[in-house]
C-alpha cells in the first residue's frame, strides 16, 4: 500500500490531496475562476500570486480531511511539467520543502499523466491498454496508453487547444468567460447544422487544428455586424460545436480501431461537454469501443490524479532530485528524465 500527498499548481488551480492506492483520501482544489474572469482569460503573474496565498492552507486542508499527517505519508508528488513556469513553481518549492523537512520522496509528475490517471480514480479496475483523449483549456491530446509508464501522443493539436477555442469563439459571441459551458449551454437552443465550418487542415491523421474555424467564426460574426443584423448567436455555437465534436470523435475512435484498443478514457475540462461524451460514448458503442467519462472533478485539474501517478512511480521506485526544476513544456515521451536513475539512491538528507 501507498500513501501518496499530491500538489498541482500547473495554471489556475491550487490543489492537493491524499491518495493511497486507488483510492481518493482527500481532494482540495482552490480555483481561482473568478479571479481571472474579468480579464477573460488567466493571467499568469496573478495565477502565481494566488497560488502563494492558496498553497499552504490547501496542503493542510488536503491533510486534514485525508485525516493524516505529512509524517504518514510515503512520498510528495507534485507536477512539474508543462504549465505556467511561475505557477509550477509554487507547487514545486512548497513540495520541496515539505521533502526536505519530513525526508519524503519527492516524485516530479508530468500534468498530462495525470491527466491519464484520472481513469482509473474512478474506475480502479481500468488497466491498459487503452487510448486517452485528453481536452482541456491548455492542451488538446490522443495518447495511446500501451501500459502504465510508457505514452505515445499520436495527435496533438497543432495550434489553439480544443478549450481555447471554445473560449476564443465564446468571446466572439460576448458569451463571458469560461466559454466553453455558455457555449454548450447556448448550442442546445440552435442549429447545429444551419453553418458549415472548416474543420482544419491537418497532415497527421489524429492531429487537431482550430485556429482556422476559430477565424471562421469571425468572418460568419463580422459579416452580421457590418450588415447590420443580429449575429444568430445560438446556430453559431451549435454549429462549431459539432464541427468540433465531430472532429474529435472521428479521429479518437479512428486512433484506437488502428491501435486495435477498445477502451478510450475521455478528460480534461472540455469533457465536459455535453454533445463531446454523448457523440464519443454512442459513436464508440457502435464500434464496440467503450468510452470511459470519469466525473468532472476529476477531468478538469485537481491532485488527486497527481497523486494517484505518484504511487505508481513510487511503486515503480522512482524518484526526484531535490534540484529539478520546473519545465513550461516536455513530451510525454520524456517523462524518465523527471526521475534518478534507478540505480542511483534517492538522496534524502537525514
Ligand atoms: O481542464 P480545465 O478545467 O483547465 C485547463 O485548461 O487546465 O479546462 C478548462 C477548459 C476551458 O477552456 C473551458 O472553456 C472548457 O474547459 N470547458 C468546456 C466546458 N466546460 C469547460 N468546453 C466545452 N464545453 C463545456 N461544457
Ligand atoms: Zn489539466
Amino acid at each position: 500500500m501507498a500513501t501518496v500527498l499530491g500538489i498541482e499548481t500547473s495554471c489556475d488551480e491550487t490543489a492537493a490531496a491524499v491518495v493511497t492506492d486507488r483510492n481518493i483520501c482527500s481532494s482540495v482544489v482552490a480555483s481561482q475562476i473568478e479571479i481571472h474572469r474579468p480579464y477573460g482569460g488567466v493571467v499568469p503573474e496573478v495565477a502565481s500570486r494566488q497560488h502563494v496565498e492558496s498553497m499552504e492552507g490547501v496542503i493542510e486542508s488536503a491533510l486534514d480531511q485525508a485525516g493524516t499527517t505529512i509524517a504518514s505519508i510515503d512520498a510528495i508528488a507534485v507536477t512539474c511539467t508543462p504549465g505556467l513556469s511561475g505557477s509550477l513553481l509554487v507547487g514545486l518549492m512548497a513540495a520541496k520543502t515539505l521533502a526536505l523537512l519530513h525526508h519524503k520522496p519527492l516524485i516530479g509528475i508530468h500534468h498530462l499523466e495525470g491527466h491519464l490517471f484520472s481513469g482509473i480514480l474512478s474506475q480502479p479496475d481500468l488497466e491498459p491498454p487503452c487510448l486517452c483523449l485528453l481536452v482541456s483549456g491548455g492542451h488538446t491530446s490522443l495518447v495511446h496508453v500501451p501500459t502504465w509508464g510508457s505514452y505515445r501522443t499520436m495527435g496533438q493539436t497543432l495550434d489553439d487547444a480544443v478549450g481555447e477555442a471554445f473560449d476564443k469563439v465564446a468571446r466572439l459571441l460576448d458569451l463571458g468567460y469560461p466559454g466553453g459551458p455558455a457555449i454548450d449551454k447556448l448550442a442546445q437552443a440552435g442549429d447545429p447544422t444551419r453553418f458549415k465550418l472548416p474543420e482544419g487542415k491537418v497532415p497527421g491523421a489524429y492531429d487537431t487544428s482550430f485556429s482556422g474555424l476559430k477565424t471562421a467564426v469571425s468572418r460568419l460574426v463580422q459579416s452580421y455586424k457590418d450588415a447590420g443584423d443580429p449575429v444568430p448567436k445560438a446556430d453559431i455555437a451549435a454549429s462549431f460545436q459539432a464541427t468540433v465534436t465531430q472532429v474529435l470523435t472521428r479521429k479518437t475512435l479512428a486512433c484506437a480501431t488502428a491501435l486495435g484498443l477498445t477502451q478510450v478514457v475521455l478528460t480534461g475540462g472540455v469533457s465536459a461537454n455535453r454533445e463531446l461524451r454523448q457523440r464519443l460514448v454512442t459513436a464508440g458503442a457502435s464500434q464496440g469501443i467503450q468510452v470511459v467519462v470519469p466525473p468532472m472533478h476529476l477531468c478538469t485539474d485537481n491532485a488527486a490524479m497527481i497523486a494517484a501517478a505518484g504511487v505508481f512511480h513510487w511503486q515503480q521506485g522512482d524518484r526526484s532530485p531535490l534540484t529539478i526544476t520546473v519545465k513550461s513544456r516536455l513530451p510525454l515521451e520524456q517523462i524518465s528524465s523527471l526521475y534518478e536513475a534507478r540505480d542511483a539512491a534517492m538522496a534524502i538528507p537525514t
